[in-house]
């Protein structure tokens, strides 16, 4: 393929799509469809030169459009992947990637059945001080992991989070931070046991649980203790800790640092990051165009990720330790 033509649907995040997309190499956005209809008057405005919809059976039935990038609703992506695959079109999706086990399962069976590409937006991966971090800890002996995604935007439970059927804060929040414990550990771990409350939002619209714990046992008897907090009072932040045999890394609102024996020192890296971000999807739009390079995530990372966050919040429901199932 020597050229991206692409469609994004929804601009919300999906403006950040288009920001990576358009112009980058031979990449062209084509098409956004965009069902609100005050964001498609100013979209048609501002891009006289794009196709302006609400109607995603313009980017389907476009035989030109070769990279679907999913920006919508949580409970809208299943059904647009599929439809992206039925049209022979690689996919860009905001995580989660689907909502359900069984339609995990059935899209890994359409995508490893096809020669196309998929990728979920896991933006950490990309961010200067993760990616140092992980350098630094490459040949360590790790013990213990702590990751908190501290969400600091509760309002926003309060829109279509609230509304949709299946909406989980590990899928939509916890997921940024377990991804970033695996591709740090290089592993995926074996069990899992969450627990989660609502206490903050009791008495919202929003009926889900709002604060989940996560702890997963890793090959080697390494734990990781995660928490997806969407109620929090807080800024946006993934805090961490890594411990090691031999130093502990961590990033908290004094900075980033490294512990040793006989000192601590402050880890200098741009946090939060925004520059890299597009740096992901760009990523992408090269292994689509050239199949010999890698892309940052592997389909096989992307379906482990999505196993371990629904053993997890069957773990919620059961109220047991689970043995996670790998498809
Ligand atoms: N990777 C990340 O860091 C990250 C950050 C924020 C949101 N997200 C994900 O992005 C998705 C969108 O979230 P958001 O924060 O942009 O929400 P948002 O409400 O800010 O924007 C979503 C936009 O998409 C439009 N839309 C929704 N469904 C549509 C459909 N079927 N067809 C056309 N337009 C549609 C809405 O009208 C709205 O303008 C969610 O899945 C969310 O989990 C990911």
């Amino acid at each position: 393929m020597k050229k991206i033509k692409a469609a994004i649907i929804g601009f919300g995040i999906g403006q950040k799509h288009f920001e990576a997309i358009h112009n980058f190499k031979n990449s062209q956005v084509q098409i956004i469809c965009e069902k609100n209809l005050t964001k498609l008057v100013a979209l048609k405005k501002k891009f006289p030169n794009i196709k302006i919809t609400d109607n995603e059976k313009d980017i389907f039935s476009n035989k030109d459009i070769n990279l679907v990038s999913i920006a919508s609703y949580d409970d809208d992506h299943y059904h647009q992947v599929l439809q992206s695959i039925k049209y022979k079109k690689n996919i860009i999706v905001e995580k989660p990637m689907c909502l359900t086990e069984k339609e995990l399962r059935h899209i890994k069976k359409l995508i490893l059945n096809s020669k196309l590409k998929i990728t979920s937006n896991l933006v950490l991966r990309v961010n200067n001080l993760f990616m140092n971090i992980k350098k630094k800890i490459d040949n360590d002996k790790i013990f213990y992991i702590e990751a908190d995604y501290i969400w600091g935007r509760k309002e926003k439970l309060f829109g279509w989070r609230s509304k949709i059927k299946n909406y989980s804060l590990i899928l939509g929040a916890g997921i940024h931070v377990i991804d970033l414990v695996m591709w740090l550990l290089k592993k995926r771990p074996i069990s899992v046991f969450a627990f989660a409350n609502d206490i903050a939002t009791t008495k919202s619209i929003f009926k889900k649980k709002s604060m989940a714990l996560i702890v997963l046992e890793f090959p080697g008897n390494i734990i990781a203790k995660i928490t997806a907090n969407g109620a929090a009072i807080h800024q946006h932040f993934h805090e961490l800790k890594i411990f090691t045999k031999n130093k502990t890394i961590t990033n908290s609102l004094n900075g980033s640092f490294t512990f040793t024996k006989n000192n601590s020192k402050i880890n200098k890296y741009d946090y939060p990051d925004k520059t890299n971000r597009k740096k992901l999807i760009q990523n992408f739009l090269e292994s689509i165009i050239d199949h010999k390079k890698k892309h940052i995530i592997s389909h096989k990372d992307q379906f482990d990720l999505m196993s371990v966050c629904f053993a997890a919040e069957k773990s919620i429901k059961i109220n047991k330790k689970i043995k996670i199932k790998y498809f």
